[in-house]
């Protein structure tokens, strides 16, 4: 289970960025062959990442190869391209699906071709949005989801703020949650304003989902800090499971407040997120 704090984007086109992008911070390299990518570029983006893949080294990092989208003339052509890497991408990222079946569909593909490759499906349009819950279980090897906020704004015809998105961003949470999958949050396009994705960061951690994608490397040390524990609430989740282990899992009191079963549940969580951001050594999916 690697951290997923930090999702970089990558135009395929630019490899010198992309090679750059595999020396910083980030926790996935997102190699991006869409909407990064002029029209007139598409084949030469998909060779150039076909090379990258082969020749770069990423390190720890996860690298995710995102897709045109299943509904545009260039999707055939991606996967085809994706099926004759000389070497694979951890995960492939699906941008605006529509429908769980293009997911199963893709899937179907690359069972095919024994692929093993992890999907992102993008939730970014209303439709989406109202069957996230089916498009994040579809096709059996999805791994996260992610909410494209531009995309969705443009569609709805909704002001790219916080507020008119809230309902979005909440059912991708829900569904994802459901489905066992990480929810991942949309970038935040002004790279210029560092206080502003501060607070998006934060509000998007206090909704559920695990990172945000970035698309500039000074964004990245601010995601990654927002999207693990702050040092008082690991101190915390860590009290309260010493204390639990101590008392019992039992309703008991802590410094003035009740520490049920729930709250001790509350506090694995925060320990599990500790272990899988690299803040605590050993195994993210153990309890406590
Ligand atoms: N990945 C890796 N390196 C990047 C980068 C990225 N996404 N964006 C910028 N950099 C590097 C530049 O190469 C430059 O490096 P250098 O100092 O070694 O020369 C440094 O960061 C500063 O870049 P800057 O001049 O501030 O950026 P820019 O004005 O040239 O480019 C963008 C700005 C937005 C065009 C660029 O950041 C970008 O392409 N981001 C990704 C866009 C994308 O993929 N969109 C689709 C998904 S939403
Ligand atoms: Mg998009």
């Amino acid at each position: 289970m690697r951290p997923r704090r930090s999702l970089l984007f990558v135009p395929a086109d630019r490899p010198d960025r992309v090679r750059k992008a595999a020396g910083l911070p980030t926790d996935a390299v997102i190699i991006d062959l869409e909407d990064g990518v002029d029209l007139s570029r598409k084949d030469e983006a998909r060779r150039l990442a076909a090379q990258a893949l082969a020749e770069v080294d990423f390190g720890s990092r996860e690298v995710i190869l995102r897709t045109n989208s299943p509904g545009s003339p260039f999707f055939a052509a991606d996967l085809e391209a994706l099926l004759a890497f000389p070497r694979l991408p951890d995960t492939v990222m699906i941008p605006k699906v529509e429908r769980p079946e293009d997911l199963e569909a893709i899937a179907a593909r690359l069972d095919q071709r024994g692929i093993a490759c992890g999907l992102i499906p993008c939730v970014e349009s209303a439709r989406a949005v109202l069957d996230a819950p089916a498009i994040a279980r579809a096709g059996g090897r999805n791994t996260g989801l992610m909410f494209g906020g531009y995309d969705f704004s443009a569609d709805i015809g909704a002001a790219n703020e916080w507020e008119p998105q809230l309902y979005a961003r909440s059912r991708v949470v829900l569904a994802a949650a459901a489905a066992g999958i990480d929810p991942i949050d949309t970038p935040y396009g002004d790279f210029s304003d560092p206080e502003g994705l501060a607070e998006w960061c934060r509000k998007s951690r206090r909704l559920g989902f695990v990172g945000k994608c970035a698309i500039h490397p000074s964004q990245l040390e601010i995601i990654n800090a927002a999207y693990a524990p702050t040092p008082e609430e690991l101190q915390w989740a860590q009290r309260v499971v010493a204390a639990a282990e101590q008392q019992g899992y039992g309703a008991i009191n802590l410094d003035g407040r009740m520490v049920d079963m729930a709250v001790v549940r509350v506090a694995q969580r925060i320990v599990a997120v500790a272990r899988r951001t690299g803040m605590l050594p050993g195994d993210p999916t153990r309890e406590g």
